[in-house]
């Protein structure tokens, strides 16, 4: 062959290793452990894990491996494979050193597995039977130490049974960046340990519990509660937040016990935050509502039937115009839960009164129309630039992700964001501007990115940092690394600010970065698969317009709404003005969640009638009429959708308390007692009619039962497959024929059978998807004011709302209450950290303590929303904040 026909040659992209006899293909780097596992070779280990670096610790996985000497024995986790490579696992020598390895682990291992929450899936056990020696030679005195001892509030660490594999520690360290526990002392007296006065305090503590090879570590939620024969476990998806991790739910004796990582290669890894670990707690609270409950005249709630309970309700509603109800909330639901109820809300009710959001979101148009972004696509972006709230706060495992990116892949990082955040200390350019100046600081960005030097000072930051923070934004959005994209993490950081400048910045990065994709940092679990679903006004499932899907939803439903209606601050106000007389809160609870709770006040005061459909007790329900019992995550089975769109399924683990139904069973019996039939009757016939009446879910089904999406569906759902008219099917005929059989219901009179039927024997084509369209109006900037400082409100991962505060594991781990102020602030309004203060709004002032807070940049406040005993939200007024883009706060030492 000649040099040119070398060179021409196509370069071999797999490699061929021979593995105890045959040849297997495997991929170049890849590493001798993962290749034998593949091809269905399990070589044993202890330290190897696949999601983080090789450390050949324990040399467990020692194999022969072919060298220029001959054979020899090599960790199989440090070797990658080489064509040619020759290895055995199963020689003489190599079980030798297995023995001898297994032997020398269990020196002072305490074998006390009758007490050990691992006994029964510990790693230790199972390759000691499979590949240990059968006896041991050491008779002597094992070490001994106080057991357990607690590391944190969740985790306890039994030192005695620790095979210094270096998982736990690496995981911290790596993976979570909390490098809080390590190796302490040395030979045989080493173990993992927290440094004195620092416990493990990390939002991923329970990962380790998992990964740890032995019963080492675990969690105090889970100690002693099971065996794992005991258990029994269904796959499902944590729920707890919108990144929409893997798990199983494993239960006993109908009761949830744990919940474990699963991996999922575009989404979690396997990894767990603490919340969505032991969250669960919530699912078994005495708190729970067994049964629907109906208001007194009293005021008191009585146990009611679920007959007497809709037919109430039902009898409610019927009396109100459809402009005159409205439904809040609903993204905590799956989407056949969603779908169930927006059905009944669009074509029953026919108003468009809905909302998923609770006013502290994006515009839906932004979510939906932006283009989109994979969590993949921002593990191997060119760049990465986050306009969101604190990842590591809000969606935790995506911060893993990103963190991945960032300190092994080496992505490039930009961040802008009024506080420094979990992400600050690891992007390449972190920028505090001043809250509600994003757009006024990214337009400045982006003029340096084309070529100008910025001289001036922009949102209170040098001229240095902007101008050097464009350099990297032009330097990676041209380098063309990794998948060449430019990934914005997308979202509102402080519930004090409008959404206007975020939407804004956004679309100057859309109109000036090539490739640019957005990932919306949506909050609330299923807030996505809620928006995609049309619980939202003017817009109908499938992420499709009410104008551009008017004929294709009139060929398939009864009725859609008349008219365009009311996001949840307009109702809000609807109702403080007696216009709206009738809400539906579906698992929404508004005084707590609302920035405005003044507005809320007014708005529960003067509401005719309030439908609460709920899993919880809790300060908004307890106003309610009628409260109807749901059954959360683990009791019902359905799909949601993360924050990239994609649909994963939900499974029934244990029963609900009492009565308590799912919300697409309530939705269905309150649709029947209104005289309309949804045209389903259990979960799948839902999912099935979203696949084929949803435009951007068409063949929802069979896509997610295609085994090649086992980690889920990526909306819009396969397009392509499917055609463009003839949205009539038979099923959807007949639930057309029976809602027009109902001839007693005056809200759905009025739709003429003969229009539908007419428009589905013409075949409407499928609408449009939304596309996002720029708003021609500028964002407010606002004005400065030396008097007051701006107000951030932003979410931490553990707060009070009801889910953290009926788990009992995570209540404890509530932060201290406070406003939290750089010290230069404290000095020059004459505080003291740890002493109160109070703050005053246009509405109202409160009392709080003072924490002293380097994060924060001078002129601002930051109140974490949502703690027990300070209600932040009543200095948040939405008219204010829509007028002026922020929220101005002053501060006044305490009696004057
Ligand atoms: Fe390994 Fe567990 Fe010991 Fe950590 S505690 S080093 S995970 S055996
Ligand atoms: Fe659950 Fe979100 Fe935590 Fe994942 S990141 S475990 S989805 S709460
Ligand atoms: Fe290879 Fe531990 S698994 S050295």
């Amino acid at each position: 062959m000649t040099d040119t026909a070398a060179a021409d040659a196509p370069k071999k992209t797999t490699l061929t290793v021979t593995l105890d006899g045959q040849p297997i293909e495997a991929n170049p780097g890849e590493l001798l452990i993962a290749a034998a596992e593949r091809h269905g070779t399990f070589i044993p280990r202890f330290c190897w894990h696949p999601r983080m670096r090789e450390v050949g610790m324990c040399r467990m996985c020692l194999v022969e491996v072919s060298g220029p000497r001959g054979m020899s024995l090599q960790p199989a986790c440090m070797q990658p494979c080489a064509e040619g490579m020759v290895v055995d696992t199963k020689s003489e020598i190599v079980k030798k050193a297995q023995d001898g390895i297994l032997e020398f682990l269990l020196v002072n291992h305490p074998l006390d597995c009758p007490v050990c929450d691992k006994g029964g899936e510990c790693p230790l056990q199972d390759q000691t039977l499979t590949f240990g020696p059968g006896e041991s030679r050491f008779v002597e005195e094992k070490r001994h130490y106080e057991k357990p001892i607690s590391i944190s509030e969740l985790v306890l660490l039994d030192r005695e049974r620790c095979i210094l594999c270096d998982r736990c520690t690496r995981f911290s360290k790596e993976v979570a960046g909390d490098p809080l526990i390590h190796f302490i002392n040395r030979g045989n007296m080493t173990e993992v340990n927290t440094f004195p006065e620092d416990p493990f305090s990390s939002y991923f503590s329970g990962n380790v519990v998992q990964i740890c090879p032995v019963g080492a570590l675990t969690a105090s939620p889970y100690r002693f509660a099971a065996r794992p024969w005991d258990l029994d476990q269904v796959e499902s998806t944590c729920t707890s937040c919108a990144v929409g991790c893997k798990t199983v739910v494993q239960s006993s004796g109908d009761q949830i016990t744990r919940f474990q990582g699963v991996d999922s290669d575009p989404v979690n890894w396997g990894w767990l935050c603490d919340k969505g670990r032991f969250g669960y707690e919530a699912q078994s609270s005495n708190q729970r509502f067994p049964s629907p409950l109906l208001r007194a005249a009293d005021g008191t709630f009585a146990p009611v039937t679920w007959i007497d309970a809709l037919d109430i309700t039902a009898k409610r509603l019927r009396a109100y115009d459809p402009s005159q109800v409205g439904f809040i909330g609903g993204a905590r639901l799956t989407n056949e839960d969603q779908y169930a109820w927006v059905k009944l809300a669009k074509s029953v009710l026919r108003t468009d009164n809905f909302d998923a959001q609770l006013g502290d979101g994006l515009p839906a148009a932004a979510v939906l129309g932006l283009p989109g972004a994979t969590i993949n696509d921002l593990a191997d972006a060119a760049l990465v630039i986050s306009l969101g709230p604190d990842v590591k706060e809000e969606l935790p495992v995506l911060f893993l992700r990103l963190r991945d990116a960032v300190t092994v892949k080496r992505t490039p990082l930009v961040e802008f964001s009024p506080i420094q955040t979990g992400i600050s200390s690891i992007a390449g350019a972190s920028l505090q501007h001043r809250p509600g100046e994003v757009s006024v600081l990214i337009e400045s960005v982006l003029e340096a990115v084309a070529g100008k030097t910025i001289e001036r000072q922009i949102s209170g930051l040098e001229p240095a940092a902007i101008n050097a923070a464009a350099a990297l934004i032009a330097k990676a959005s041209a380098s063309g690394r990794g998948n060449g994209k430019v990934v914005v993490l997308l979202g509102r950081v402080s519930m004090a600010d409008s959404t206007d400048a975020i939407v804004e910045a956004a679309t100057r990065l859309q109109a000036a970065l090539p490739n640019v994709v957005f990932l919306p940092l949506t909050r609330r679990s299923n807030l996505r698969g809620a928006l995609d679903l049309g619980l939202t006004p003017g817009m109908l499932p499938g992420r499709v317009s009410q104008l551009e899907g008017a004929s294709w939803f009139g060929a398939h439903w009864a009725a859609t709404p008349a008219t365009t209606g009311l996001g949840t601050i307009e109702m809000l106000n609807a109702a403080a003005d007696g216009h709206l007389k009738a809400l539906v809160l579906l698992g929404a609870d508004l005084l707590a969640d609302v920035a405005d709770r003044s507005l809320v006040e007014h708005a529960l005061t003067n509401i005719e009638f309030l439908l609460c459909v709920d899993t919880l007790a809790n300060e908004t329900n307890a106003r309610a009429n009628i409260v109807l019992a749901a059954t959360s995550s683990a009791e019902k089975d359905g799909t949601t959708t993360n924050i990239e769109g994609r649909i994963t399924r939900v499974a029934a683990k244990v029963s609900g308390p009492g009565t308590a139904r799912p919300d697409w069973m309530i939705a269905t019996m309150l649709a029947s007692q209104l005289g309309a039939d949804l045209g389903f009757e259990n979960v799948s016939q839902i999912t099935t009619e979203i696949g084929r009446v949803a435009p951007s879910h068409l063949g929802l089904p069979d896509a997610l039962n295609d085994r090649a999406n086992v980690d889920g569906v990526l909306l819009p759902v396969r397009r392509a497959d499917v055609a463009d008219t003839d949205p009539a099917s038979s099923e959807d005929s007949a639930l057309i024929e029976d809602s027009a059989l109902i001839e007693d219901n005056a809200l759905i009179e009025d739709n003429a059978p003969s229009e539908e039927s007419d428009a589905a024997s013409s075949g409407p084509a499928v609408p449009t998807l939304l596309t996002f369209v720029p708003s021609s109006t500028a964002a407010v900037v606002p004005t400065p004011d030396s008097y007051s400082l701006r107000l951030v409100v932003s979410r931490t991962l553990y707060d009070s709302g009801i889910h953290v505060q009926n788990s009992p594991s995570l209540a404890k781990l509530t932060p201290s209450v406070g406003v939290r102020l750089h010290q230069t602030e404290i000095d020059r309004h004459g505080l003291r950290s740890g002493g109160p203060v109070k703050l005053l709004s246009q509405t109202a002032d409160v009392v709080t303590t003072v924490i002293a807070d380097e994060r924060v940049p001078r002129g601002v406040a930051w109140v974490p929303f949502n703690q027990r005993g300070l209600n932040i939200s009543t200095l948040m007024d939405q008219t204010a904040l829509a007028a002026e883009g922020i929220t101005k706060v002053r501060l006044e030492t305490v009696g004057s």
